[in-house]
């Protein structure tokens, strides 16, 4: 990858081996499992006895494709493709299905499709891509996030969240395939509205904003899983960098460059005095801070890419603070123990406040490994591009 020193070069290499390394082990003692954490011993719990549905379950398998394309060793495989076979057993129960669709397929059946060409795999993405284009509002003009039922006493109906932003990924990839523009038209107009309400002028974000059901008007924004209406949740930002970025990298329009350059530079600037592993709300006071190393980890795979997009000098600028963002990890809260099952500690749930029992921070989670993962391979030069 351009901009990179012989001495970053040398430290991405060793992180590498141990993280290929570690993980080869755990591929195979995690082969029947859906992991979300690994809080108890080091050992992976599983969702899949009883929340297979959960929108976490594709990052397990998505990093084990990340990890096959690079290494091609068969035990990779083998569990990716496990993996792909307990998502889609999500299918069974339609009720669970919501605008998450895109992590739990895109990143198993979609990168399976990818890289093997399986059929199999790409009906199992269509028809998720499919159920997210039929969540789209067309008077409000927005992918609503979750179904039936009132939470905290607002309506879902017309309720939005940052993080769909990286579930259009599904869209794009649907229209590349059938070569029909309606999935990418659905995932840019939500795009579009992402842009007017939940990305502010700071380029700070709205978690969860509620719209008017006819007209799509704003009508409120809500903390989310962020400190409060006004705070800013650092995984929600790292939701709307990546997600522009990608919105971008599928159609082009500068408007969705425009969005990732201005989420960027907040996130950038807010991490700085972290020492660049964030918090998990930029706003909160002190009394709620805690660290979120997942907003870290995707926020660096996010600027790699965008450094492809940007000024020789932006370019610079990007890659520098991604190798910050993953030094931070690597030095504050990664293990490479090959006994213990997780690889990034210090993820972070949702910001911790009066009105949450347990916000479950500060503990492994699935998506930080991913995340990681991710952006080792990016720094590595491989072109896979699982969104
Ligand atoms: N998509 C929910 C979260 O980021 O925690």
């Amino acid at each position: 990858m351009k901009h990179i020193t012989n001495e970053q070069q040398e430290w991405i290499n060793s992180t590498w081996s141990k993280i290929d390394s570690k993980l080869s082990k755990v591929a195979i003692r995690s082969r029947n499992k859906l992991p979300y954490t690994a809080d108890v011993n080091g050992v992976h719990d599983n969702r899949a006895d009883n929340m297979n549905w959960w929108w976490t379950n594709g990052f397990w398998g998505g990093m084990m494709w990340l990890m096959y394309t690079e290494t091609h060793n068969d035990d990779y495989r083998i569990t990716a493709e496990k993996s792909c076979e307990m998502v889609n057993e999500i299918f069974k129960d339609f009720n669970h299905i919501d605008h998450d669709a895109g992590f739990l397929w895109h990143l198993t059946s979609g990168a399976q499709h990818q890289i093997t060409g399986s059929h199999k795999a790409y009906s199992a993405n269509m028809l998720a891509a499919a159920s997210l284009a039929s969540r789209y509002n067309i008077d409000g003009k927005f992918i609503r996030a979750w179904n039936d039922g009132n939470w905290n006493g607002i309506d879902m109906t017309g309720l939005t969240i940052i993080d769909t932003m990286m579930n259009l990924a599904l869209l794009y990839w649907a229209s590349e395939q059938i070569g029909d523009k309606r999935f990418a038209k659905i995932a840019m107009s939500h795009a579009d509205m992402t842009l007017r309400d939940h990305i502010r002028p700071d380029g700070s974000v709205n978690h969860q904003v509620l719209h008017n059901i006819e007209s799509g008007e704003f009508l409120q924004a809500f903390a989310g899983q962020g400190y409060s209406d006004t705070s800013c949740w650092s995984r929600g930002l790292a939701w709307a960098v990546y997600g522009s970025v990608i919105s971008y990298i599928h159609t082009k329009e500068k408007r969705y460059l425009d969005a990732a350059v201005k989420t960027a530079n907040y996130f950038i600037a807010n991490s700085a005095p972290y020492d660049y592993l964030p918090p998990a709300d930029f706003r909160a006071p002190k009394e709620s801070f805690v660290y979120d190393s997942t907003a870290g980890a995707c926020t660096a795979c996010a600027l790699l890419e965008l450094s492809k997009y940007v000024s020789d000098a932006e370019s610079k600028m990007y890659v520098d603070s991604a190798i910050r963002l993953l030094k931070a990890i690597d030095e504050k809260c990664a293990c490479y123990d090959e006994n213990i099952d997780y690889l990034v500690n210090l993820g972070t749930e949702r910001c911790p406040r009066v009105d949450i029992e347990n916000p479950n921070a500060e503990m492994p989670i699935i998506y930080g490994d991913f995340f990681y993962v991710e952006a080792f391979l990016k720094l590595k030069g491989n072109t896979f591009f699982i969104w």
